[in-house]
């Protein structure tokens, strides 16, 4: 299994282009599956995900071709089984993503249940009774969700559904459902994610009729057909939000070509907050690190909230400032794993709860490491900019399912990171 080996120390300097977002990436590939004909997907990130999604499509009857720009071509997928097998879901709970136009297209689908994941329960309760409010039956057997729409026709009716809490993937997968449910669907307390508001623009330009994606109420009025498209896959701010943390803390400075600002306002105010300068540039954003950094105190909530997503990377810019910081995980209950890993390298954080008190700064030294998530191995791998000597970050795939050859990409910037294959996990 591969390693990633960074000698702390640089400072980051130069120009990094932001790359398509692997979470809008992955709706869009599954909502090729409702139209008539072939979709075109461009700018997309080069990782494992999108790559197990397109086994998922090619499983399922899909015609798929390409990398960076892909071809998807539903036409022949209703003859099989229409099934996404345990293998394929258990490393990607995305997976699940495909039931609601499955449903919504085909009539009916069988998706394995994903069970827990390093970060929580994570259960799917919310997709499916959504799906069920729409008329779908839903049964549990053998590990599988079968689910089928009723009456001879097999399609799901347009009804008003509202989300017990806030899920991004629910709301997803629900929505792809009533684009082509017979008559209008309200759907309340949704996630206002930029990633659900994007799947809602890429099912209105296929043909869909979806009013008030980014506000809490999601309004869709059913149309009995959708056609393929062509479509660039929005940049990834959770991508931009880590490269900006590696920007501050290295006292950096770097320009992200193609940052999507206008949704990261909460990360931008963290930032600033900690006296980061994050300037708007023509097509990006350049993100200079102080000398010093203050203390920050962060709360992860639904989008336009802190995002989950960014706590583990935010945590190692709290670990270099200066002072006590607090950072509280309200959207994962086991989020803090990351944690231990960089008291390893010589953070010192008291987790209490749900809050991770941050005591800096710290200087780190560099040390073999793991992480059994993507973010929490994104942060370990910042970490390793700033740890004194040589820093190992073991189980590499989880990396590589979110972030297209970091060590490539960061070099660049003085960064001295590499990949060792073949290395033992
Ligand atoms: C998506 C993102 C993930 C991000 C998360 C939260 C993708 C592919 N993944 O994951 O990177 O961390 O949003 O921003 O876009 N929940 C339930 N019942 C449900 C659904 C969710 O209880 O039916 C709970 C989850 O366990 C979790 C919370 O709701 O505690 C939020 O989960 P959700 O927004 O659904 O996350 P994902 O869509 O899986």
């Amino acid at each position: 299994m591969d390693k990633i080996v960074i000698h702390g120390g640089p400072r980051l300097r130069g120009e990094i282009r932001v790359l398509g977002a692997k979470n809008a990436a992955l709706p869009t590939q599954c909502a090729a599956l409702l139209a008539d004909g072939p979709t075109t997907l461009r700018h997309l990130p080069q990782l494992s995900d999108v790559r197990t999604m397109n086994r998922l499509l090619t499983g399922l009857g899909c015609e798929v071709a390409g990398e960076r720009t892909l071809t998807i071509d539903p036409t022949g997928v209703g003859a099989g089984s229409l099934e996404a097998p345990y293998d394929l879901v258990k490393t990607m709970r995305a997976s699940v993503t495909v039931m609601g136009p499955l449903l919504a297209r085909y009539g009916r689908a069988r998706v394995s249940l994903p069970g827990g994941c390093a970060i929580g329960a994570r259960p799917i309760d919310q997709h499916l009774r959504g799906l069920e409010a729409l008329g779908a039956e839903v049964t549990l057997k053998h590990g599988y969700v079968e689910t089928r729409a009723p009456g001879p026709e097999h399609r799901l009716k347009g009804a008003r559904f509202k989300f017990d809490l806030v899920t991004v993937g629910g709301t997803q997968n629900v929505m792809m459902a009533a684009t082509l449910a017979r008559g209008s669907t309200r759907l309340e307390n949704v996630a206002r994610e930029p990633e659900v508001v994007e799947l809602a623009l890429v099912l209105n330009k296929m043909g869909a009729r979806i009013r008030g994606a980014g506000t809490p109420v999601i309004e869709i009025e059913g149309v009995d057909s959708l056609s393929g498209i062509d479509h660039a896959i929005l940049p990834d701010r959770i991508e931009a939000g880590t490269f900006m943390v590696a920007a501050a803390i290295t006292r950096g400075d770097v320009v992200l070509k193609d940052a999507p600002v206008d949704h990261m306002h909460s990360v931008i105010e963290t930032l600033e907050s900690a006296g980061v300068v994050c300037q708007p540039v023509p097509d990006g954003l350049r993100v200079i690190g102080p000398e010093e950094l203050a203390p920050i105190h962060v709360t992860t909530l639904p989008h336009p909230g802190f995002p989950t997503d960014m706590q583990a990377q935010m945590t190692v810019l709290a670990v270099m400032a200066k002072g006590r910081s607090t950072v509280t995980e309200t959207i994962f209950e086991n989020r803090f794993m990351h944690v231990p890993e960089l008291c390893r390298l010589g953070a010192d954080i008291r987790v209490n709860g749900n809050t991770a008190e941050v005591f800096g700064a710290t200087p780190l030294s560099g040390t073999t490491v793991m992480a059994t998530d993507l973010r929490a191995s994104a942060s370990l791998v910042i970490a390793g900019l700033v740890a004194d000597g040589v820093t190992e970050v073991r189980r590499v795939y989880h990396l590589d399912r979110g972030y297209e050859t970091i060590e490539k990409r960061l070099r660049p910037l003085g960064a001295r990171i590499e990949r060792v294959h073949g290395a033992k996990s």
